[in-house]
C-alpha cells in the first residue's frame, strides 16, 4: 500500500493504519519517504500514456508518502475492497477513500491490483525478499 501525498498532509497516518490493522492486516514494513520524479514515473509506468500520467506523477512527488507491506490471507482484493473505488465519489460508504479522499486523483491510499503487481511493488520498495548478489555488489558500491 502508500498512504498518498494528501494522506500524509492532512495527517491522517494514523487513521489509516488503524484501518489497516483493524482489517486484520500485519503491516511487514512501513517507510516514509519522498518519491523522486523518475520513481513515480516508474511506479505508475503502465499509465505513461494516460493523459493525467503527468499530473499524477506531480501528485505522488508533492509530499512525503508512506510506503508499506501488509500481510494477510487474500490481501490484494481485502486491501483494494477496503480503500474503494478511485473515484472517491464513486467509492464504497465506509471506505477508506469515501472517508477521507480529496478527489480522484488525491485518492489518499493506493493498492496492488494483483498478486503478481503486488510482488513487483514490494521489490521495488523494498527489494526482494530474498539473498541478492547484486544487491551485495551494490552494497560495495560495484553496479
Ligand atoms: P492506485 O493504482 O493508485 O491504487 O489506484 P487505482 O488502481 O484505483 O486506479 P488506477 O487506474 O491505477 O489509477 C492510478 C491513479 O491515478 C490517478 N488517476 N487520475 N485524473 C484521472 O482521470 C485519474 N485517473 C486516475 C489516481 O490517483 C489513481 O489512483
Ligand atoms: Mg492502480
Amino acid at each position: 500500500m502508500i498512504m498518498k501525498p494528501d494522506a500524509v498532509k492532512r495527517q491522517d497516518m494514523g487513521y489509516i493504519l488503524s484501518r489497516v490493522e483493524s482489517a486484520g492486516f500485519t503491516v511487514r514494513r512501513l517507510e516514509m519517504k519522498q518519491l523522486t520524479e523518475k520513481e513515480a514515473q516508474e511506479f505508475y509506468k503502465v499509465h505513461a500514456e494516460r493523459p493525467f500520467f503527468g499530473s499524477l506523477v506531480s501528485f505522488m512527488t508533492s509530499g512525503p508518502v508512506v510506503v508499506g507491506w501488509l500481510e494477510r490471507d487474500n490481501a490484494v482484493e481485502s486491501w483494494r475492497q477496503l480503500i474503494g473505488a478511485t473515484n472517491p465519489a464513486e467509492a464504497a460508504v465506509g471506505t477508506i477513500r469515501a472517508d477521507i479522499a480529496e478527489s480522484l486523483e488525491a485518492n489518499s491510499a493506493h493498492g496492488s491490483d494483483s498478486d503478481e503487481n503486488a510482488e513487483i511493488e514490494l521489490n521495488f520498495f523494498f527489494g526482494s525478499k530474498g539473498f541478492s548478489f547484486q544487491r551485495l555488489f551494490k552494497s560495495f558500491g560495484v553496479k
